[in-house]
């Protein structure tokens, strides 16, 4: 069966790609590459053995997007990616975040309508929490007003969804993700940011491998244990697979409302200084870092209550913070070798 991936040589988006190829899928990609690269398309290759199909299209081209659904009429579901995705840069481009992801949203689901495909999955984002009163944060959390317009196009996102899926043949699973790190242990895809990093790990890595001179701590003064802030860290390729479970479920039939929503993370918050010291232990590499003021944008501590993925995807993440950050910096490394 074939699955249109948006966003597919993206960070999750290549990832996902190659879990969906080794459970069996035919997979074509769309992309703008305005924050990826084709190669990514040829490193999947080398991956899998097969190479999936690309399309270069910015999604929220609505005559383009519509185009490619009629020219693709045999897709049976579709993993939706491409977004922008950076909290803090949000906050200084409210409107090219909601012209984008919202646009782009749209424009699929209208190609979807149109062609009869019936299945999306969706990349939301456990910042449609907000800062959460209670946590571990389960998917009955209440979404309370959005700290940052990246948040508030998921939230928008989310509804937009549901509300199609009242009137059109059209099934949704949300995945609210955590945070994504680490890379495929293959070093051949990870997170390739085009420019300066916003994520933490990215940054971490390049400035350890003196890409960057150094890395800025944003904020010691939270109400946390040691005063930087916390987030529940998710291998990618643990990520990924749930996505390949996502669409065996709805096309397998298995859905148990027309929109189902679910938290992928691994339950366990990491703060800053943590992660920084886990990546120094598996590296063996000094970071030079300094604490400075807040991100705005930024909350405080957020991790997922897992159980309701565990119990009802019957998926589990299962690689700790020490793998992950060492996967990110062999995939850093093998990125220095290519030059
Ligand atoms: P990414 O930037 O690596 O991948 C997104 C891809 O979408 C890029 O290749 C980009 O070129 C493409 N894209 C963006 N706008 C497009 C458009 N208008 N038309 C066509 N392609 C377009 O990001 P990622 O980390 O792989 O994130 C994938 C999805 O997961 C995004 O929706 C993001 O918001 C969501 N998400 C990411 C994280 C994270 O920390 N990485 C966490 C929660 C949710
Ligand atoms: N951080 C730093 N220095 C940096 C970068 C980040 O201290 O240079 C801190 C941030 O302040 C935050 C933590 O590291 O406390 C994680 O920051 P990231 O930018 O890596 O991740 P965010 O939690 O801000 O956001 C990410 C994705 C979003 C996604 C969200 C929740 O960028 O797309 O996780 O899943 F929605």
């Amino acid at each position: 069966m074939k699955i249109l991936v948006t966003g597919g040589t993206g960070y999750i988006g290549s990832h996902t790609v190659v879990e969906l190829q080794q459970s069996g899928y035919e997979v074509i990609i769309i992309d703008n590459l305005s924050n990826s690269y084709e190669s990514v398309v040829d490193n999947i290759e080398k991956i899998t053995g097969t190479k999936p199909g690309f399309e270069k299209i910015d999604l929220t081209d609505a005559g383009k997007t519509i185009d490619f659904f009629k020219r693709h009429s045999d897709i049976s579901g579709v993993i939706h990616f491409a977004a922008l995705k950076a909290v803090g840069e949000s906050v200084e481009k409210p409107l090219l975040y909601y012209r984008n992801n919202l646009n782009s949203l749209i424009n699929v689901l209208e190609g979807m309508a149109l062609s009869g495909v019936e299945n999306i999955v969706f990349s939301s984002s456990c910042t449609v929490y907000g800062q959460p009163d209670v946590l571990p944060v389960t998917e009955k959390a209440p979404i309370k007003k959005a700290w940052s317009p990246y948040a508030n196009t998921k939230q928008i996102a989310e509804e937009i969804i549901e509300f199609t899926t009242n009137v059109k043949n059209i099934k949704g699973i949300l995945l609210r993700y955590f945070n994504p790190i680490g890379a495929h242990e293959s070093a051949l895809i990870g997170e390739l940011p085009i420019g300066i990093p916003n994520n933490l790990v990215p940054f971490i890595t390049q400035t350890a491998i003196g890409k960057r001179e150094l890395l800025r701590v944003f904020g010691d003064d939270y109400d946390t244990p040691d005063g930087t802030a916390i987030r529940d860290y998710i291998h990618v390729v643990d990520l990924a697979k749930a996505h390949v479970i996502a669409i065996d479920r709805m096309l397998g039939g298995k859905s148990k409302d027309k929109v189902e929503m679910f938290n992928l993370g691994t339950g366990n918050g990491f703060s800053v200084l943590e992660v920084i010291k886990s990546f120094e232990k598996v590296s063996g590499e000094k970071l030079n870092y300094k604490i400075v003021d807040r991100r705005p944008g930024d909350i405080e501590k957020v991790w997922a209550d897992t159980t309701f993925a565990n119990e009802e995807l019957g998926w589990k993440a299962e690689k700790g913070i020490d793998e992950m950050m060492l996967s990110a910096w062999n995939w850093e490394k093998a990125l220095q070798e290519i030059g």
